[in-house]
């Protein structure tokens, strides 16, 4: 059975949008516009799995739709909405609770991460989290997502929810006239050199929102100085920079910057080392500067600017809401009807 390509993916309105979201994900989403069309959530139910001040999470939810747009997603020609004005997120999500095993769940490293020690103590909303992520995806039957080297584990919990739903419920899929799968296994896309970006003060820890230090992280509304200052105390170590891959591999710090300066100037990291190999930190570092300033200064400028236009902001996200609304609420019905809900029609 063939679906039709649709592109899916979200990112949580937690505070902090940082380099590694950016290169990880959001630039994927920009470039994805050219080929497919695109749903891009801010999710917001995701977010309240920990605990998030309200005020702060609406603030959250406009700084990330401005980032998406500012960074050169269009909200006319594909979809910008946030998760909770969708309702078939929820609904789907609970039947993906109900089709998913403890056992799936319990092998889910984000959640041993976040829960940490006091795992009693933890949500039961982050337990379910990837329930919840496979239903953004698959309330659109969506087949192509974009996401950081993170987000894999929870991709391949999609595809297994996805391929048991199809199998638990063939008959009544054939019997609807569904062909023999209604939801498509959907396929991550984690691709280029700056997959996994990790923090500018220990090379051995992803680049994260939730990291005390500021420093560890350039977020995209820093400002030029900002990001000179983290860039030249960023960890390095006192060698040149090697002239091919095998050098960087015993050398994590050099390899993320090395993989930061690739994926902003759109090249390889072998294509850096050939221009820079040899070089000491210092040179390097300015041209990262450079580059860096010129890449994200006018993305946070602009960030800045559309995040105080709430009326602007809150109509993109209701005019996407609804379009997206109008893809996934025939699946669901579809999806009452597979599992045997009676419903009003
Ligand atoms: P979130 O909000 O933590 O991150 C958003 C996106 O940024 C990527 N990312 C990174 N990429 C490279 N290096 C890093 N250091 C880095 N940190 C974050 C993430 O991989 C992600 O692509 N569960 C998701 C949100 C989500 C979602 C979905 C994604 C909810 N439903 C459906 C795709 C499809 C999350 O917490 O992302």
């Amino acid at each position: 059975m063939s679906f039709k390509q649709l592109v899916f993916s979200g990112v949580q309105p937690t505070g902090n949008l940082h380099l590694g979201n950016y290169l990880g994900a959001i630039t994927k989403f920009v470039a994805l516009q050219e080929t497919h069309d695109c749903i891009y959530c801010v999710v917001d139910m995701h977010a309240i799995t920990v605990w998030q001040d309200p005020a702060e999470l609406t603030r959250n939810t406009r700084e990330v739709t401005a980032a998406f747009i500012a960074a050169g997603i269009d909200p006319k020609k594909h979809i910008v909405f946030n998760q909770s004005q969708v309702t078939a997120h929820a609904e789907l999500a609970w039947v993906f609770n109900c089709v998913a095993r403890i056992g799936w769940l319990n092998r889910m490293t984000q959640f041993k991460e976040k829960a940490g020690k006091d795992r009693e103590n933890a949500s039961v909303g982050l337990y379910v989290y990837p329930s919840l992520m496979a239903a953004d995806i698959l309330a659109y039957r969506a087949t192509h997502v974009p996401v950081g080297e993170d987000q894999k584990q929870h991709l391949e919990l999609s595809r297994d929810i996805a391929q048991k739903f199809n199998n638990d419920f063939g008959d009544a899929i054939r019997a609807h006239g569904f062909g023999d799968a209604f939801f498509p296994l959907p396929e991550p896309i984690i691709q280029g050199p700056a997959t996994r970006v990790m923090s500018l003060r220990d090379g051995s820890k992803k680049m994260s929102k939730s990291e005390p230090s500021d420093y560890s992280r350039i977020n995209l509304t820093d400002d030029a100085d900002a990001i000179a200052q983290k860039i030249r105390k960023a960890k390095t170590d006192p060698e040149p920079l090697p002239s091919d891959l095998k050098g960087l591999e015993p050398r994590p710090e050099a390899d993320n910057l090395v993989g930061i300066f690739a994926a902003l100037d759109n090249k390889t990291k072998a294509d850096v080392l050939r221009d820079f190999g040899g070089a000491q930190f210092s040179g390097f570092k300015s041209a990262l500067v450079d580059l860096a300033v010129a890449k994200l200064g006018p993305i946070g400028a602009e960030m800045k600017k559309l995040v105080q236009d709430h009326a602007y902001i809150d109509s993109v996200l209701a005019d996407g809401a609804q379009r997206a609304a109008a893809i996934a609420e025939p699946n669901m019905n579809a999806v009452k009807d597979i599992v045997g809900f009676v419903r009003r029609k």
